[in-house]
């Protein structure tokens, strides 16, 4: 069967009777025409992709480093050390945010800038340059939502064995007790470890950079229930050294299927693909720890899905009950970055089959799928399974709009992404998801990691050579909705 998007948004009146189904209990509201009234409107960056200058004032390397001065790998040649320079300039940032109307703003703090050697002794200078940061951020009305982690592992702990190594859940908890002592008296929500799928999974399970190293299926499975162990480690951290009581949760990169038609067996094909492990083709590669079935049940519910157990038979012995409670912490939020996903139908069995992508699937420059529907599917299933709030705490399109001979950069595809998607995210909360926030990736064009600055997903763009900050046009599309708290979708 083929479908186009076209298909999937002309599903709008579909409702009760989906609601239904899993473990969530979705409410019977009478349609609410916007968003919550403290909802939470933000843009997310992440340090090591914005802040540069990774070793002013005594700061240690990350496992990035490697790419500081190794042009070849990174597709534009280039690295991280200016980046957005946000680290001098991020008073010119705040008046931006302000005038989009943002109320929150997610960022990371920089493991290494804090603490040098991954653990030890705490440099003083980094973690001044993030009391200067929040306290800016909050006397401008907008509430930093901080990441622990968020991609920048210490070299120094990768060179003791990093997350194979048996501290390593308590080295992330240390940090995380660090910063929560220090900056819990401000910072109320809190995200421990940024998408453990993409950074376990594409980037270390793949066997690229930054580690380039090949772990078998025990090393893995080790790595990621460590990984986990690390997460609950720090929800308790946080929660015993905050002064004020945090909101805790963990933004997961979520990979969802989503139904090729209205159909319930279709439905019912997504929901079970999107929980299951699924494992992703990569060039020669299949990545198993990219899926949302090796981690979310985890996480939320405290048991792995069988089919773990298949690919490591090792896990059994790691996953005691003990273990497994500390993994699974009462989490405030679930906090999911969503992008892409690809669509499944019943197949003749009843199991999910994967529909192909018709051909005039729009795309980013990245070539992800544009798929808006992601936003009311995804935020739907997490409910129904995890009863959870829903926090999207990134998602965003990569474009390559520069600006134009007046100065200004008109990017229409990003305002009719952010209409799109942020409509069918209405539509979940339409249907009794309770939603808190979302966060558009990203606030500032930034460097992607081994794509270097080629993929644009910032509201504004930053001139590499000047470091001029223009907000492209989206940004007012942002600010209507913002204004509106989402009444701006209704229509057109
Ligand atoms: C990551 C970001 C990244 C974004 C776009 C997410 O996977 O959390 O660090 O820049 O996707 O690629």
């Amino acid at each position: 069967m083929s479908t186009t998007r076209r298909t999937f948004l002309a599903r709008t009146a579909q409702a009760a009777a989906l609601a239904s189904a899993g473990t969530g209990t979705l409410r019977a509201l009478a349609p609410a025409a916007t968003f919550p009234a403290d909802f939470a409107w933000g843009a997310s960056t992440s340090a090591m992709q914005v802040e540069g200058y990774p070793y002013a004032d005594g700061g240690g390397r990350s496992v990035w480093s490697v790419l500081d001065n190794d042009p070849a790998k990174v597709a534009d040649g280039s690295n991280n050390l200016v980046a957005d320079d946000t680290f001098h300039r991020w008073a010119d940032d705040i008046p931006i945010m302000q005038s989009m109307g943002l109320n929150s703003y997610r960022l990371s703090v920089w493991w290494p800038r804090v603490l040098p050697q991954g653990r030890g002794t705490p440099n003083q200078k980094g973690l001044d340059y993030y009391d200067r940061l929040f306290d800016a951020l909050l006397k401008a009305g907008i509430a930093p939502w901080v990441t622990v982690h968020h991609f920048d592992y210490p070299a120094a702990l990768d060179q003791q064995g990093g997350w194979l190594h048996e501290d390593s859940p308590k080295w992330l908890a240390d940090y995380a007790h660090l910063l929560a002592a220090r900056y819990g008296d401000r910072v109320r929500h809190w995200m421990t470890i940024n998408e453990p799928n993409i950074y376990w999974g594409f980037m270390v399970e793949s066997g690229g950079p930054p580690l380039s190293k090949h772990y078998d299926h025990d090393q893995l499975a080790l790595g990621a229930h460590r990984i986990l162990e690390g997460h609950g480690r720090s929800v308790q951290a946080i929660r015993a050294a905050a002064r004020k009581p945090p909101q805790v949760g963990l933004p997961f990169a979520g990979m969802f299927s989503m139904p090729a038609s209205d159909g319930p067996a279709d439905i019912e094909a997504a929901r079970e693909q999107s929980f299951a492990l699924v494992p992703t083709e990569l060039g020669s590669n299949s990545i198993v720890f990219g899926s949302n079935g090796w981690w979310l049940d985890p996480l939320y519910r405290g048991e792995y899905n069988q089919a773990c157990f298949r690919y490591a038979s090792s896990l059994s012995k790691l996953a005691t009950p003990a273990s497994m409670a500390l993994i699974r912490q009462p989490l405030d939020f679930c906090a999911i970055n969503l992008y892409f996903g690809g669509h499944v139908r019943a197949g003749a069995d009843g199991k999910p089959e994967a529909v192909a992508d018709p051909p005039e699937m729009p795309r980013s420059h990245a070539g992800w799928s544009i798929n808006p529907e992601l936003l009311y599917w995804a935020p739907k299933f997490l409910y129904e399974r995890y009863s959870r709030p829903i926090v999207v705490t990134e998602n965003g399109i990569s474009l390559t709009d520069k600006p134009d001979a007046q100065g200004r950069v008109s990017d229409p595809r990003r305002s009719a992404f952010l209409r799109d998607y942020l409509r069918n995210y209405l539509r979940a909360s339409r249907e009794g998801v309770p939603l808190g926030g979302y966060f558009h990736w990203s606030l500032l064009d930034n460097w992607e990691f081994t794509r270097g600055y080629a993929e644009q997903f910032g509201l504004v763009y930053v001139d590499r050579a000047t470091q001029k900050r223009t907000p492209k046009e989206s940004v007012s599309t942002y600010r209507e909705i913002i204004r509106s708290r989402g009444a701006a979708l209704a229509g057109g």
